[in-house]
């Protein structure tokens, strides 16, 4: 079941999704819109707990099975402690990734199936996005940003390879959810990618 007022952010590493959400924030604020953003493994205390297990660099161990589930744990709880109460109070809630990272990136990256990824997270969830701006950028281009940065995590630190098969994961979701899905070119100038998603919301909320 779509849920009414829910937005989510997807995208390879590096695909300029902070910088995005950073600018539709200051817009809807300017707005005085109702509103608030969150994000995926994380948004609230068990969930950034499970995220720091899942990311740290020291956890080379982990399988694919394991950090699939942690994902999908920490999608249960942020969705149920903050996500539906938040949207039931009237906000817009913006949250950066959610379901469509877990079939990318443990369905078809980890090579888990997407099938797999589709059952474990419906366990507990029954809710998908409203609306999901995609910010499509290939990973030869998105990496380029990524030696700028200062901080890695563990799945920065993956092969191009790897980052190539997240990008075919995304192929896989849109075909899934065409409908669900706004596809932005994330290949043009970044402020071009802010101009193009910022439309996409004020269309959403009908401004
Ligand atoms: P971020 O860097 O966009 O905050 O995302 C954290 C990392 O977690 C990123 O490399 C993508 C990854 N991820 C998954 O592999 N599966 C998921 O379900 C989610 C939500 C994120």
């Amino acid at each position: 079941m779509k849920l009414k007022n829910f937005i989510t952010f997807e995208g390879g590493e590096c695909s300029g999704k902070t910088t995005v959400i950073n600018e539709i924030v200051k817009m809807l604020e300017k707005m005085n819109y109702k509103f608030i953003t969150t994000r995926e493994p994380g948004g609230i205390r068990i969930a950034e707990d499970i995220r720091n297990i899942i990311l740290d660099v020291k956890n080379t161990e982990m399988t694919p099975e394991c950090e699939a589930l942690l994902y999908a744990a920490a999608r249960m709880q942020h969705l149920k402690e903050k996500v539906i109460p938040k949207v039931n109070e009237g906000y817009l809630v913006l949250c950066d990734r959610f379901l469509d990272s877990s079939i990318a990136y443990q369905g078809v990256a980890r090579g888990l199936g997407v099938d797999n990824v589709l059952k474990i997270n419906s366990f507990a969830l029954d809710y998908l996005p409203d609306l999901t701006i995609f910010i499509d950028v290939k990973p030869e281009v998105a990496l380029k940003r990524l030696t700028l940065r200062d901080k890695s995590d563990r799945l920065d630190l993956e092969t191009i390879d790897f980052h190539n098969n997240v990008y075919n994961g995304y192929q896989e979701v849109l075909k899934l959810y065409p409908d669900r899905i706004k596809v932005i070119n994330g290949n043009q100038p970044l402020e071009d990618v802010v101009n193009d998603c910022k439309k996409a919301i004020l269309e959403y909320i009908g401004e």
